[in-house]
């Protein structure tokens, strides 16, 4: 089977990304943590659109993961990862932990404002700084003319926006839909871990934001329609983390619909957490 050409090192892709540059080819770069499905194939899609070269990192950031969390059980996948890209990305930049943060590494990026504050950021208080860190150190490891994230993951597309907008990293932040199954849930690499009985569960997210949208744009109060979403959503067998309406664009809290808003969810079925938002 064919595999994406693959580089693990900074000097290797910079020496690619140089070559490419020096044609005056335009350069895309795709962060992720590997385990690639189709969301993460439309995100090199995306790219593909706005750029002649398209980079896929692959790297399992341990900085962003709790001690209590997934890292050393999150899925790693490299070689089918790089199959998939075969003939849909031009190169994939695998680090290792020790290439990412050499010894006495001890720099991190420091988040303040709205975009970074509550929701992930209350249940998850170190996580943005491991993201800001290691996406900051793949924008300058690539120099990418333009790098694509998920909107699934929509706090974070607002908090690396921030970021690369407040330490003047060139490239151009692009934010691309979330991918769904034909039920509605958003892919993710952790739905793998749901049993059969709360995959069958898990849809129940995106329909109660599908709810919330539609009763905010009829009007309803905003508390209101959280509360009715935390109900169903408990009734349907999640603990919920947080159902809250923000401002879409600096995420600072809303309680109306004066500018456009989202509606975002994070939420447990079992050992599982699972998070989604739409546009209201
Ligand atoms: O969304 C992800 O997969 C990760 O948070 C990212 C952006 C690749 C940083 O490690």
């Amino acid at each position: 089977m064919d595999r994406v050409a693959t580089v693990d090192t900074v000097k290797g892709l910079r020496e690619a990304v140089a070559s490419w540059r020096g044609a005056g080819e335009r350069v895309a770069l795709v962060p992720t943590m590997g385990a690639l499905h189709v969301g993460h194939l439309s995100l090199v899609e995306r790219a593909r659109a706005l750029a002649d070269r398209v980079v896929v990192s692959i790297f399992v950031n341990p900085t962003q993961f709790a001690p209590n969390e997934d890292f050393s059980k999150y899925p790693r996948t490299l070689d089918d990862d790089r199959a998939k890209l075969a003939g849909l990305a031009e190169l994939a930049y695998t680090p290792l932990v020790e290439e990412m943060y050499p010894p006495g590494f001890a720099t991190t990026v420091s988040l303040a404002g709205p975009a970074a504050a509550g929701l992930e950021d209350a249940f998850r208080p170190t996580h943005f700084a491991g993201v800001a860190t290691v996406v900051a150190k793949l924008l300058l490891q690539a120099l990418p003319d333009v790098a694509v994230f998920g909107e699934k993951d929509y706090q974070q597309l607002k908090v690396i926006a921030r970021m690369a907008r407040d330490l003047d990293l060139t490239a151009e932040i692009i934010g691309a839909p979330t991918v769904r199954e034909a039920d509605g849930l958003a892919l993710s690499s952790r739905n793998r871990y749901l049993s059969d009985e709360e995959r069958a569960l898990a849809p129940t997210l995106h329909r109660t934001l599908q709810d919330g949208a539609a009763r905010l744009r009829a009007g309803e109060d905003a508390g209101a329609v959280v509360t009715a979403g935390e109900d169903a959503l408990a009734a349907a067998g999640f603990a919920v983390d947080y159902l809250a309406l923000r401002d879409a664009e600096t995420l600072a809290p809303v309680s109306d619909l004066a500018a456009p808003a989202r509606l975002l969810v994070a939420a447990r079925l079992g050992a599982t957490r699972l998070i989604d938002n739409i546009a209201v």
